[in-house]
């Protein structure tokens, strides 16, 4: 059993480097089966969510290895087309394999795909994009059965602009002869990430970042050496951290514009960001100012992701915030936790009305990846001693959140105890 204790109330003073995107590594990672050969993904963070990738491609037959952030997937070995459950159940974007497989070998077979427990999380949009590009999806309850004799490229449009089917459809897609339009697709820069490192495989792409990507497929792609994007959701977190706790600090290796919805949102609280393309510098008097109303949404939206993460952060300050969630049904369930901290939170169906108040240490545990990130955020803004359990989900997201808040000056350690934690109910 492991948790982190934070001494909390402290202003943060310092600088880190932000680890490169888990979202975008793990589409990355189902992308390298599209080629024989070995690829060569640098800047690939050391995380639970990759550990498990690399696990399902070793199951499949690949070598897959990792030397500090780059990792190398050898796919020449590639002999298996069926992704246990237990591999499948260990993240939501296992899922992504799915689509890679079909490209590169026409079959896949698996369970169903877990994750942040977020709400229903279907995957009926990727299986969509399948069908439409001529595979057979059989669905038998817990087994699902891809299949197709030789794929082909179609008009596709989405009903939402999903980040994960948007990805699954262009994994598909580089496997299917002619031209695959999918409209509606989600424009979050993983997904011009994603086109970019197909691109590099040799694949032709065009129009990530826009609601109309362009494929055509069925041409061989070759291996390649790429360096993945840096993960906007963990500077989203240093960024609030520092706005929690007060102080001033500098995050490197990021990419500014791919914040710009969460550094808005930051400045009308209160706070003074300096911007550079890879680097940002905040200043952060506290209180926090709360900013009315904030809805999330898909690109250029407020992140989701970001929204735990900001509402902790919003918890401590003064003044209220209207916190309107779109996306999924259960990101509110850090809410228990900041109570126990003393916030002054109410959710009411999407929405969460949050009042500014100072808060004090507690003892609380993660029930997922944002909202765990979150509770640790509001811990370094609140008064005294905090303890947050539940860090497997941690975990998933973060190359261990305790050292680079501490390469920020927080007082955080991971401890483990042998006796277990006592966790309030979150
Ligand atoms: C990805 C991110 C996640 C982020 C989310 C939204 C990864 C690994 N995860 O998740 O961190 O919070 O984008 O930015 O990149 N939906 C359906 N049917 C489908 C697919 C999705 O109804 O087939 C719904 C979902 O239930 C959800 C909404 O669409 O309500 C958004 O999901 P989606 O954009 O697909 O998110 P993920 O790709 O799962």
């Amino acid at each position: 059993m492991e948790y982190f204790r934070v001494e909390g109330g402290r202003p943060l003073e310092g600088t880190v480097r932000v680890q490169g995107a888990k979202n975008s590594a793990l589409p990355l990672l189902a992308a390298t089966l599209l080629a024989r050969g070995e690829t060569v993904l640098r800047n690939c963070p050391e995380l639970t969510d990759v550990a498990a990738a690399l696990d399902i491609l070793a199951c499949l037959g690949c070598r897959a290895g990792r030397e500090g952030d780059t990792v190398r997937v050898d796919t020449s070995t590639l002999s298996g087309c069926v992704i246990p459950d237990g591999l499948m159940g260990r993240m939501r974007a296992s899922v992504l394999f799915l689509g890679a497989l079909l490209a590169r070998i026409g079959e896949a077979h698996t369970g169903w795909p877990g994750g942040c427990a977020l709400g229903a999380r279907p995957i009926d949009l990727h299986l969509g994009a399948f069908r439409t590009l001529g595979a057979l999806v059989l669905d038998r309850g817990s087994l699902l059965s891809c299949e197709s004799a030789g794929l082909r490229g179609r008009m596709l449009c989405l009903p939402f602009p999903s980040v994960g089917a948007t990805e699954n459809a262009m994994l598909c897609a580089c496997g299917a002869r002619g031209v695959t339009v999918i409209r509606n697709a989600a424009r979050e820069p993983e997904i011009v990430d994603l086109q970019n490192f197909l691109r590099s495989m040799g694949a032709e792409v065009h129009g990530a970042g826009s609601g109309r990507i362009l494929i055509r497929g069925g041409k061989p792609l070759h291996p390649t050496d790429y360096t993945v994007m840096p993960d906007r959701i963990a500077a989203a977190t240093f960024l609030c951290a520092v706005a929690s706790a007060g102080g001033e600090g500098e995050l490197t290796g990021v990419c500014s514009r791919d914040l710009i919805p969460v550094l808005a949102s930051l400045e009308t609280a209160g706070c003074a960001i300096s911007k550079e393309a890879d680097r940002l510098v905040i200043r952060v008097k506290r209180p926090l100012r709360g900013i009315g109303r904030l809805t999330t949404g898909p690109w250029p939206a407020f992140p989701t992701d970001a929204q735990p993460l900001l509402a902790a952060a919003l918890a401590g300050g003064e003044g209220t915030t209207e916190i309107v969630e779109t996306v999924f049904e259960r990101r509110f369930r850090y809410a228990g936790g900041l109570r126990a901290m003393g916030a002054d939170l109410r959710v009411a169906g999407d929405t969460a009305y949050l009042s500014g108040r100072p808060l004090r240490g507690a003892e609380v545990k993660a029930a997922d990846l944002r909202g765990g990130a979150a509770l640790t955020i509001a811990a370094l803004g609140a008064e005294g001693e905090s303890r947050i359990g539940g860090l497997d989900h941690i975990d998933r997201g973060y190359r261990g959140l305790e050292k680079d808040l501490s390469a920020l000056g927080a007082s955080i350690r991971r401890i483990r105890s042998t006796s277990g934690t006592k966790s309030s109910d979150t």
